[in-house]
């Protein structure tokens, strides 16, 4: 492969070369872009961090990324996935893995977890724009909440309205946009 098509494929975010800790292909759901951005926000974001939450975990593969910035700001990553299909037992030492239905049968338990303040919220799984409805009063102050496969899955008119209500503001976009990544980041200031 020769570099212009190396660039052109990362200038397609995350729909096109993913690639993340020695694994690459359909096991890994951010592109490259989308991993650099993640790590400017939860570099960016104040101490103590609170609770790292990733909702999708697919094969485990980001969540083991979460994991390692989590461990290095002191906490822990919660991730859920209505399947398990965890690539490896090795990603299973680094995260609290959480099997059910972010819309039914894990929610509360979820809530519980977003209330920390500073919380880190990775938004991926098969709904977002309602997953962004239902848990996005429920987070605490300080949230950052990154949302994925922006302006494909969700744009900003399905959630200006109920982001707006629970303080949250768009940061960081001309970062997310120089980037190619296809994740947004809002943060909840305040109501
Ligand atoms: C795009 S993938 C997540 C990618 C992962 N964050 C990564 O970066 O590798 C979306 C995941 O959400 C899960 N999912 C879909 N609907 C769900 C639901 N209602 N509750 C929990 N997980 C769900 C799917 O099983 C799938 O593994």
């Amino acid at each position: 492969m020769n570099i212009n098509m190396t660039i052109e494929l990362l200038k397609k975010g995350s729909k096109a070369d993913r690639n993340l800790l020695g694994v690459r292909g359909e096991k890994v759901g951010i592109g490259r872009g989308d991993l650099l951005f993640l790590d400017y926000v939860i570099s960016r974001m104040p101490d103590p961090l609170g609770a790292v939450v990733e909702f999708g975990t697919l094969h485990g593969v980001t969540t083991s990324f979460l994991a390692i910035c989590a461990q290095m700001r002191g906490t822990y990553v919660d991730t859920v996935d209505i399947e398990d299909k965890v690539y490896s037992h090795a990603n299973k030492q680094y995260a609290y893995y959480h099997i059910g239905d972010l819309l039914t049968s894990v929610y509360i338990d979820m809530c519980k977890i977003i209330e920390t303040s500073n919380c880190f919220l990775f938004v991926d799984n098969g709904n977002k724009i309602k997953e962004t409805h239902m848990y996005a009063k429920y987070c605490g102050q300080g949230c950052h909440m990154v949302i994925h496969d922006w302006d494909d899955e969700i744009g900003i008119e399905d959630v200006r309205d109920v982001l707006n209500e629970n303080g949250f503001k768009l940061c960081y976009e001309d970062i997310s946009i120089a980037l190619f990544s296809s994740c947004r980041c809002f943060v909840k200031e305040g109501v």
